[in-house]
Protein backbone atom coordinates (compact mmCIF):
# COMPACT_ATOMS: atom_id res chain seq x y z
CA UNK A 1 0.00 0.00 0.00
CA UNK A 2 1.11 3.33 -0.60
CA UNK A 3 2.19 5.62 2.10
CA UNK A 4 -0.58 8.58 2.81
CA UNK A 5 0.44 11.80 1.29
CA UNK A 6 -0.62 15.56 1.94
CA UNK A 7 0.66 17.74 -0.69
CA UNK A 8 -0.31 21.09 -0.96
CA UNK A 9 -0.64 23.35 -4.03
CA UNK A 10 -0.05 26.77 -2.94
CA UNK A 11 0.92 30.66 -4.53
CA UNK A 12 2.12 33.42 -3.61
CA UNK A 13 0.07 35.27 -5.82
CA UNK A 14 -3.53 34.90 -7.66
CA UNK A 15 -4.29 33.54 -10.88
CA UNK A 16 -0.72 32.03 -12.01
CA UNK A 17 -2.77 28.52 -12.67
CA UNK A 18 -2.47 26.69 -9.78
CA UNK A 19 -5.98 24.96 -9.44
CA UNK A 20 -5.24 23.91 -13.19
CA UNK A 21 -2.45 22.55 -11.95
CA UNK A 22 -3.67 20.84 -8.70
CA UNK A 23 -6.85 19.47 -10.70
CA UNK A 24 -4.51 17.75 -13.58
CA UNK A 25 -1.71 16.64 -10.76
CA UNK A 26 -4.38 14.87 -8.91
CA UNK A 27 -5.84 13.25 -11.69
CA UNK A 28 -2.67 12.07 -12.79
CA UNK A 29 -1.92 10.80 -9.55
CA UNK A 30 -5.22 8.84 -9.40
CA UNK A 31 -3.76 6.53 -12.25
CA UNK A 32 -1.27 5.10 -9.70
CA UNK A 33 -3.14 5.41 -6.31
CA UNK A 34 -6.93 6.66 -4.84
CA UNK A 35 -6.38 10.18 -4.93
CA UNK A 36 -8.56 13.49 -3.08
CA UNK A 37 -8.37 16.60 -4.08
CA UNK A 38 -9.92 19.42 -1.99
CA UNK A 39 -10.42 22.92 -2.67
CA UNK A 40 -9.59 24.88 0.10
CA UNK A 41 -9.81 28.70 -1.70
CA UNK A 42 -12.96 30.25 -0.71
CA UNK A 43 -12.90 33.01 -3.55
CA UNK A 44 -12.92 31.46 -6.69
CA UNK A 45 -14.79 27.65 -6.32
CA UNK A 46 -12.87 27.20 -9.27
CA UNK A 47 -12.42 23.44 -8.85
CA UNK A 48 -15.84 22.31 -9.35
CA UNK A 49 -16.12 24.98 -12.13
CA UNK A 50 -13.38 23.19 -13.66
CA UNK A 51 -14.78 19.62 -13.69
CA UNK A 52 -18.28 18.94 -14.79
CA UNK A 53 -19.24 16.56 -12.20
CA UNK A 54 -22.89 17.19 -9.97
CA UNK A 55 -21.53 18.03 -6.52
CA UNK A 56 -24.59 16.43 -3.96
CA UNK A 57 -22.19 17.57 -0.84
CA UNK A 58 -19.56 20.15 -0.75
CA UNK A 59 -17.33 22.01 2.37
CA UNK A 60 -20.78 24.29 3.45
CA UNK A 61 -22.21 20.30 4.60
CA UNK A 62 -18.91 19.54 6.29
CA UNK A 63 -19.02 22.92 8.07
CA UNK A 64 -22.90 23.90 8.29
CA UNK A 65 -24.33 20.24 8.45
CA UNK A 66 -21.80 18.19 10.21
CA UNK A 67 -21.31 15.94 7.27
CA UNK A 68 -18.00 13.94 7.63
CA UNK A 69 -15.57 14.82 4.71
CA UNK A 70 -15.28 11.52 3.51
CA UNK A 71 -19.16 11.83 2.71
CA UNK A 72 -18.38 15.28 0.56
CA UNK A 73 -15.94 13.85 -1.76
CA UNK A 74 -17.18 13.57 -5.39
CA UNK A 75 -16.28 11.40 -8.33
CA UNK A 76 -16.12 12.01 -11.98
CA UNK A 77 -19.01 11.32 -13.84
CA UNK A 78 -19.19 8.49 -16.34
CA UNK A 79 -19.28 11.40 -18.95
CA UNK A 80 -15.81 12.22 -18.27
CA UNK A 81 -14.75 8.99 -17.58
CA UNK A 82 -15.91 6.80 -20.03
CA UNK A 83 -12.97 3.95 -19.75
CA UNK A 84 -13.18 4.64 -15.50
CA UNK A 85 -9.11 5.03 -15.57
CA UNK A 86 -10.02 7.88 -13.38
CA UNK A 87 -12.42 6.01 -10.96
CA UNK A 88 -10.16 6.48 -8.20
CA UNK A 89 -9.83 10.30 -8.18
CA UNK A 90 -12.51 12.24 -6.14
CA UNK A 91 -12.26 15.86 -5.07
CA UNK A 92 -14.18 17.76 -2.03
CA UNK A 93 -15.32 21.08 -3.58
CA UNK A 94 -15.15 24.25 -1.93
CA UNK A 95 -19.07 25.10 -1.10
CA UNK A 96 -20.97 27.27 -3.72
CA UNK A 97 -21.86 30.57 -2.13
CA UNK A 98 -19.10 31.84 0.15
CA UNK A 99 -19.48 31.21 4.06
CA UNK A 100 -18.16 32.72 7.09
CA UNK A 101 -17.31 29.44 8.34
CA UNK A 102 -14.72 28.59 5.44
CA UNK A 103 -14.07 31.93 4.42
CA UNK A 104 -12.58 33.00 8.38
CA UNK A 105 -11.56 29.94 9.51
CA UNK A 106 -12.08 30.08 13.65
CA UNK A 107 -9.19 28.00 15.25
CA UNK A 108 -11.91 25.12 16.05
CA UNK A 109 -12.81 24.50 12.36
CA UNK A 110 -9.42 24.88 11.40
CA UNK A 111 -8.74 22.22 13.56
CA UNK A 112 -11.73 20.11 12.87
CA UNK A 113 -10.71 20.79 9.14
CA UNK A 114 -6.82 19.18 9.58
CA UNK A 115 -8.35 16.25 11.46
CA UNK A 116 -10.87 15.51 8.96
CA UNK A 117 -8.13 15.79 6.04
CA UNK A 118 -5.77 13.78 8.07
CA UNK A 119 -8.32 10.94 7.72
CA UNK A 120 -9.40 11.07 4.12
CA UNK A 121 -9.42 7.76 2.88
CA UNK A 122 -7.01 7.75 -0.16
CA UNK A 123 -3.16 7.60 -0.93
CA UNK A 124 -2.63 11.05 -2.17
CA UNK A 125 -4.43 14.20 -0.78
CA UNK A 126 -4.00 17.19 -2.78
CA UNK A 127 -4.90 20.90 -1.58
CA UNK A 128 -5.31 23.52 -3.15
CA UNK A 129 -4.92 26.77 -0.85
CA UNK A 130 -6.10 29.66 -1.98
CA UNK A 131 -3.55 32.50 -2.65
CA UNK A 132 -1.69 34.62 -0.33
CA UNK A 133 -0.32 33.99 3.32
CA UNK A 134 -2.79 34.16 5.91
CA UNK A 135 -2.83 31.71 8.66
CA UNK A 136 -5.54 29.81 6.87
CA UNK A 137 -2.89 29.09 4.36
CA UNK A 138 0.16 28.89 6.67
CA UNK A 139 -1.77 26.57 9.03
CA UNK A 140 -2.60 24.17 6.02
CA UNK A 141 1.19 24.18 4.54
CA UNK A 142 3.99 21.42 6.29
CA UNK A 143 6.20 22.27 8.39
CA UNK A 144 9.69 20.82 6.93
CA UNK A 145 9.34 21.26 2.89
CA UNK A 146 7.09 24.20 1.06
CA UNK A 147 4.94 21.50 -0.82
CA UNK A 148 4.44 22.81 -4.37
CA UNK A 149 5.03 26.13 -5.05
CA UNK A 150 3.23 27.49 -8.44
CA UNK A 151 4.77 30.23 -10.09
CA UNK A 152 5.34 31.34 -14.00
CA UNK A 153 7.85 33.31 -15.41
CA UNK A 154 5.42 36.11 -16.61
CA UNK A 155 4.56 37.41 -12.62
CA UNK A 156 7.24 38.59 -11.23
CA UNK A 157 5.46 39.29 -8.37
CA UNK A 158 4.04 35.98 -8.03
CA UNK A 159 8.22 34.16 -8.09
CA UNK A 160 8.85 36.96 -5.13
CA UNK A 161 5.43 35.95 -3.39
CA UNK A 162 6.45 32.41 -3.65
CA UNK A 163 9.52 32.57 -2.00
CA UNK A 164 7.84 34.78 0.70
CA UNK A 165 5.77 31.68 1.72
CA UNK A 166 9.41 29.51 2.27
CA UNK A 167 10.39 32.40 4.68
CA UNK A 168 7.07 32.61 6.09
CA UNK A 169 6.91 28.74 7.14
CA UNK A 170 10.64 28.56 8.45
CA UNK A 171 9.92 31.46 10.83
CA UNK A 172 6.92 30.31 11.73
CA UNK A 173 8.63 27.00 12.92
CA UNK A 174 11.78 29.22 14.74
CA UNK A 175 8.94 31.36 16.27
CA UNK A 176 7.45 28.19 17.71
CA UNK A 177 10.15 26.14 19.13
CA UNK A 178 12.11 29.77 20.53
CA UNK A 179 8.88 31.15 21.99
CA UNK A 180 9.58 32.98 25.00
CA UNK A 181 6.44 30.99 26.38
CA UNK A 182 7.12 27.85 24.45
CA UNK A 183 8.51 24.93 25.32
CA UNK A 184 11.80 25.85 25.64
CA UNK A 185 11.26 28.77 28.42
CA UNK A 186 10.71 26.52 31.00
CA UNK A 187 14.70 26.09 31.94
CA UNK A 188 16.48 28.54 34.00
CA UNK A 189 17.96 31.13 32.47
CA UNK A 190 16.18 30.11 29.57
CA UNK A 191 14.16 33.54 28.96
CA UNK A 192 16.79 35.54 28.83
CA UNK A 193 18.50 33.72 26.10
CA UNK A 194 15.47 33.64 24.16
CA UNK A 195 14.60 37.04 24.62
CA UNK A 196 18.36 37.18 22.80
CA UNK A 197 16.94 34.50 19.82
CA UNK A 198 13.83 36.42 19.31
CA UNK A 199 16.12 39.38 18.89
CA UNK A 200 17.77 38.51 16.66
CA UNK A 201 14.96 36.69 14.97
CA UNK A 202 13.06 40.09 14.73
CA UNK A 203 16.46 41.20 12.95
CA UNK A 204 16.82 38.50 10.14
CA UNK A 205 12.63 38.63 9.56
CA UNK A 206 12.84 42.39 8.93
CA UNK A 207 13.64 42.82 5.31
CA UNK A 208 14.45 46.93 5.92
CA UNK A 209 16.93 45.93 8.52
CA UNK A 210 20.16 44.42 6.73
CA UNK A 211 22.29 43.70 9.96
CA UNK A 212 21.49 39.76 10.10
CA UNK A 213 20.39 39.44 6.07
CA UNK A 214 19.34 35.61 6.35
CA UNK A 215 18.85 32.69 8.61
CA UNK A 216 22.81 31.49 7.81
CA UNK A 217 24.13 34.75 9.09
CA UNK A 218 21.90 34.42 12.78
CA UNK A 219 23.32 30.93 12.53
CA UNK A 220 26.80 32.43 12.82
CA UNK A 221 25.64 34.81 15.34
CA UNK A 222 24.49 31.77 17.56
CA UNK A 223 27.70 29.79 16.93
CA UNK A 224 29.39 32.52 18.40
CA UNK A 225 27.61 32.99 21.23
CA UNK A 226 26.62 29.17 22.05
CA UNK A 227 29.31 27.35 20.35
CA UNK A 228 28.28 24.01 18.60
CA UNK A 229 25.97 23.60 21.19
CA UNK A 230 22.88 21.18 20.27
CA UNK A 231 20.45 23.46 20.03
CA UNK A 232 22.61 25.43 17.27
CA UNK A 233 22.96 22.41 15.53
CA UNK A 234 19.57 21.63 15.20
CA UNK A 235 19.15 24.74 13.92
CA UNK A 236 21.16 24.29 11.23
CA UNK A 237 19.88 20.54 10.73
CA UNK A 238 16.11 22.15 10.27
CA UNK A 239 17.23 24.64 7.79
CA UNK A 240 19.27 22.25 6.15
CA UNK A 241 16.70 19.92 5.60
CA UNK A 242 13.99 22.23 4.50
CA UNK A 243 12.74 21.54 0.90
CA UNK A 244 11.69 23.97 -1.14
CA UNK A 245 9.55 22.11 -4.05
CA UNK A 246 8.43 24.22 -7.25
CA UNK A 247 6.47 23.97 -10.52
CA UNK A 248 6.74 26.57 -13.50
CA UNK A 249 3.47 27.30 -15.02
CA UNK A 250 2.87 29.07 -18.28
CA UNK A 251 6.83 28.22 -19.41
CA UNK A 252 8.24 29.38 -22.31
CA UNK A 253 11.86 28.51 -22.53
CA UNK A 254 14.35 27.37 -20.79
CA UNK A 255 16.60 31.13 -21.12
CA UNK A 256 13.24 32.75 -20.27
CA UNK A 257 12.37 30.70 -17.39
CA UNK A 258 15.72 30.96 -16.09
CA UNK A 259 16.38 34.20 -16.20
CA UNK A 260 12.46 35.70 -15.74
CA UNK A 261 11.30 33.20 -12.72
CA UNK A 262 13.94 30.17 -11.27
CA UNK A 263 17.09 32.97 -11.01
CA UNK A 264 15.51 35.26 -9.33
CA UNK A 265 13.29 32.39 -6.96
CA UNK A 266 16.77 31.02 -5.94
CA UNK A 267 19.02 34.37 -5.29
CA UNK A 268 15.47 35.87 -3.13
CA UNK A 269 15.64 32.50 -1.12
CA UNK A 270 19.98 32.49 -0.75
CA UNK A 271 19.27 36.13 0.02
CA UNK A 272 16.92 36.31 2.43
CA UNK A 273 16.04 32.65 4.21
CA UNK A 274 19.33 30.80 3.79
CA UNK A 275 21.99 29.81 0.61
CA UNK A 276 21.62 26.16 2.08
CA UNK A 277 17.93 24.54 1.89
CA UNK A 278 17.51 22.46 -0.99
CA UNK A 279 15.01 23.62 -3.96
CA UNK A 280 13.37 21.49 -6.41
CA UNK A 281 11.80 22.11 -9.63
CA UNK A 282 9.26 19.15 -10.18
CA UNK A 283 8.85 20.63 -14.07
CA UNK A 284 6.72 22.95 -15.99
CA UNK A 285 3.53 23.13 -17.85
CA UNK A 286 3.71 25.31 -21.04
CA UNK A 287 1.36 27.79 -22.10
CA UNK A 288 -1.34 25.96 -23.75
CA UNK A 289 -4.63 27.03 -25.27
CA UNK A 290 -6.03 23.29 -24.98
CA UNK A 291 -5.14 23.32 -21.30
CA UNK A 292 -7.43 26.72 -20.69
CA UNK A 293 -10.04 25.17 -23.17
CA UNK A 294 -9.76 21.99 -20.69
CA UNK A 295 -10.68 24.24 -17.94
CA UNK A 296 -13.38 26.60 -20.14
CA UNK A 297 -15.08 23.23 -21.43
CA UNK A 298 -15.15 21.56 -17.92
CA UNK A 299 -12.74 18.75 -18.61
CA UNK A 300 -9.41 19.43 -17.53
CA UNK A 301 -6.63 18.52 -20.09
CA UNK A 302 -5.46 15.21 -18.28
CA UNK A 303 -9.47 13.84 -19.28
CA UNK A 304 -8.90 14.66 -22.63
CA UNK A 305 -9.43 11.60 -24.80
CA UNK A 306 -6.60 11.40 -27.58
CA UNK A 307 -6.88 8.98 -30.42
CA UNK A 308 -2.98 8.96 -30.80
CA UNK A 309 -0.10 9.01 -28.91
CA UNK A 310 -1.10 5.89 -26.92
CA UNK A 311 1.78 4.01 -26.67
CA UNK A 312 3.59 7.28 -25.31
CA UNK A 313 1.73 7.27 -22.68
CA UNK A 314 1.26 3.96 -21.94
CA UNK A 315 5.01 3.98 -21.20
CA UNK A 316 4.26 7.00 -18.87
CA UNK A 317 1.94 5.24 -17.18
CA UNK A 318 4.17 2.35 -16.34
CA UNK A 319 6.88 4.51 -15.27
CA UNK A 320 4.48 6.29 -12.74
CA UNK A 321 3.21 3.03 -11.81
CA UNK A 322 6.87 1.62 -11.23
CA UNK A 323 8.10 4.36 -9.40
CA UNK A 324 4.85 4.36 -6.99
CA UNK A 325 6.11 1.24 -5.93
CA UNK A 326 9.31 3.06 -4.86
CA UNK A 327 7.28 5.16 -2.76
CA UNK A 328 7.44 2.86 -0.09
CA UNK A 329 10.89 2.45 0.39
CA UNK A 330 12.50 5.81 1.92
CA UNK A 331 16.47 6.31 1.98
CA UNK A 332 17.79 7.00 5.32
CA UNK A 333 18.33 10.22 7.12
CA UNK A 334 21.16 12.28 6.53
CA UNK A 335 23.99 11.84 8.80
CA UNK A 336 23.97 14.71 11.49
CA UNK A 337 26.24 17.97 10.93
CA UNK A 338 27.97 19.98 13.05
CA UNK A 339 27.10 23.92 12.78
CA UNK A 340 30.51 24.43 11.25
CA UNK A 341 30.12 21.87 8.48
CA UNK A 342 26.91 23.18 7.80
CA UNK A 343 28.14 27.36 7.42
CA UNK A 344 31.29 25.85 5.64
CA UNK A 345 29.53 23.73 2.51
CA UNK A 346 27.85 26.76 1.44
CA UNK A 347 28.34 27.91 -2.35
CA UNK A 348 25.31 29.77 -3.57
CA UNK A 349 26.81 29.66 -6.98
CA UNK A 350 26.43 25.42 -7.11
CA UNK A 351 22.72 25.79 -6.05
CA UNK A 352 22.13 28.29 -9.35
CA UNK A 353 24.19 25.92 -11.29
CA UNK A 354 21.88 22.94 -10.50
CA UNK A 355 18.78 24.74 -11.31
CA UNK A 356 20.24 25.70 -14.91
CA UNK A 357 21.06 21.47 -14.98
CA UNK A 358 17.42 20.65 -14.47
CA UNK A 359 15.81 23.05 -16.37
CA UNK A 360 18.11 21.48 -19.32
CA UNK A 361 17.53 18.12 -18.09
CA UNK A 362 13.58 18.33 -18.85
CA UNK A 363 14.12 20.29 -21.92
CA UNK A 364 15.79 17.23 -22.98
CA UNK A 365 13.39 14.89 -21.52
CA UNK A 366 10.74 13.67 -24.13
CA UNK A 367 7.86 12.99 -21.65
CA UNK A 368 8.22 16.46 -21.24
CA UNK A 369 7.43 17.74 -24.63
CA UNK A 370 4.04 17.89 -24.98
CA UNK A 371 1.11 19.70 -22.87
CA UNK A 372 -0.59 16.70 -21.90
CA UNK A 373 2.47 15.22 -21.16
CA UNK A 374 3.77 18.09 -18.52
CA UNK A 375 1.70 17.00 -15.61
CA UNK A 376 2.73 13.33 -15.96
CA UNK A 377 6.36 13.84 -16.27
CA UNK A 378 5.57 16.44 -12.59
CA UNK A 379 3.84 13.47 -11.21
CA UNK A 380 6.73 11.19 -11.68
CA UNK A 381 9.25 13.36 -10.43
CA UNK A 382 7.03 14.20 -7.24
CA UNK A 383 6.35 10.01 -7.12
CA UNK A 384 10.40 9.64 -6.99
CA UNK A 385 10.92 12.40 -4.30
CA UNK A 386 8.40 10.89 -2.30
CA UNK A 387 10.09 7.19 -2.84
CA UNK A 388 13.92 8.40 -2.57
CA UNK A 389 13.93 11.13 0.57
CA UNK A 390 13.19 10.81 4.24
CA UNK A 391 9.32 11.01 4.93
CA UNK A 392 8.00 14.73 6.12
CA UNK A 393 11.17 15.93 3.01
CA UNK A 394 8.28 16.47 0.53
CA UNK A 395 4.56 16.86 1.49
CA UNK A 396 3.34 15.53 4.91
CA UNK A 397 1.79 12.12 6.49
CA UNK A 398 -0.54 14.35 8.65
CA UNK A 399 -1.31 17.96 8.78
CA UNK A 400 -0.68 18.95 12.40
CA UNK A 401 -2.09 21.79 14.66
CA UNK A 402 0.18 24.43 16.06
CA UNK A 403 0.27 22.65 19.32
CA UNK A 404 1.18 19.33 17.53
CA UNK A 405 3.74 21.02 15.63
CA UNK A 406 5.27 22.28 18.23
CA UNK A 407 5.74 18.92 19.74
CA UNK A 408 6.80 17.35 16.95
CA UNK A 409 9.57 20.07 16.25
CA UNK A 410 11.28 19.66 19.70
CA UNK A 411 10.94 15.69 18.99
CA UNK A 412 12.96 15.92 15.62
CA UNK A 413 15.31 18.68 17.16
CA UNK A 414 16.78 15.99 19.85
CA UNK A 415 14.42 17.54 22.35
CA UNK A 416 16.42 20.59 23.36
CA UNK A 417 16.06 22.71 26.51
CA UNK A 418 18.09 25.92 27.22
CA UNK A 419 20.23 25.40 30.70
CA UNK A 420 21.68 28.51 32.43
CA UNK A 421 24.64 28.24 30.81
CA UNK A 422 23.13 28.57 27.37
CA UNK A 423 24.18 24.96 26.79
CA UNK A 424 21.21 22.60 25.72
CA UNK A 425 20.19 19.58 27.17
CA UNK A 426 17.79 16.82 26.68
CA UNK A 427 14.72 17.04 28.52
CA UNK A 428 12.79 13.48 28.61
CA UNK A 429 9.37 13.34 26.39
CA UNK A 430 6.42 12.54 27.47
N1 LIG B 1 -0.72 26.21 -18.84
C1 LIG B 1 -1.75 27.01 -19.14
N2 LIG B 1 -1.99 27.35 -20.43
C2 LIG B 1 -3.02 28.17 -20.74
N3 LIG B 1 -3.85 28.71 -19.85
C3 LIG B 1 -3.67 28.42 -18.56
C4 LIG B 1 -2.61 27.55 -18.13
N4 LIG B 1 -2.66 27.46 -16.78
C5 LIG B 1 -3.72 28.21 -16.37
N5 LIG B 1 -4.32 28.79 -17.43
C6 LIG B 1 -5.49 29.71 -17.39
O1 LIG B 1 -5.14 30.76 -16.50
C7 LIG B 1 -6.26 31.16 -15.70
C8 LIG B 1 -5.90 31.03 -14.23
O2 LIG B 1 -5.71 29.68 -13.92
P1 LIG B 1 -6.15 29.06 -12.51
O3 LIG B 1 -7.57 29.36 -12.20
O4 LIG B 1 -5.72 27.63 -12.51
O5 LIG B 1 -5.20 29.92 -11.56
P2 LIG B 1 -5.21 30.02 -9.97
O6 LIG B 1 -3.78 30.31 -9.60
O7 LIG B 1 -5.83 28.85 -9.34
O8 LIG B 1 -6.09 31.30 -9.74
P3 LIG B 1 -6.89 31.77 -8.43
O9 LIG B 1 -5.88 32.48 -7.59
O10 LIG B 1 -7.95 32.67 -8.96
O11 LIG B 1 -7.43 30.56 -7.75
C9 LIG B 1 -7.40 30.25 -16.12
O12 LIG B 1 -8.17 30.93 -17.08
C10 LIG B 1 -6.71 29.05 -16.77
O13 LIG B 1 -7.51 28.43 -17.78
MG1 LIG C 1 -7.47 28.65 -8.03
Amino acid sequence: MTPRRIITVASGKGGVGKSTFAINFALTLARVAPTVLVDLDSGTSSVRNTIAAPVERDLYHFFRKGEPLDRCMTPLPEKLDPTGHFRDFSFVAAPQHAIEEFTNLSDTNRVRLIRAINQLPASYVILDLRAGLDTNVLDLLPHSNSGILVFTPHHPAATMAAADIVKALLFRKLRLVFSTDGPLSNAEGASSQLATINGLLDRVEDSYDDRIPNLDAFLTDLFQAFGDAPVVRALAENIANFGVFFVLNLFDGVRESFDAAVAPFVRLLQSQVSAQIAIHNLGWIVNSREVHEGNCHRRPIVLKTVSDGNLRRDKILADLEALADMAGTPRAPARRRSTIDYLLSIDPRGVLLDQLEVLNAMHRDPAALQVRDNFAYIARRALHALGSLPPDRFGQRQLLTPVELCQALLRSAAVLTLDSDGDAAAVPLP
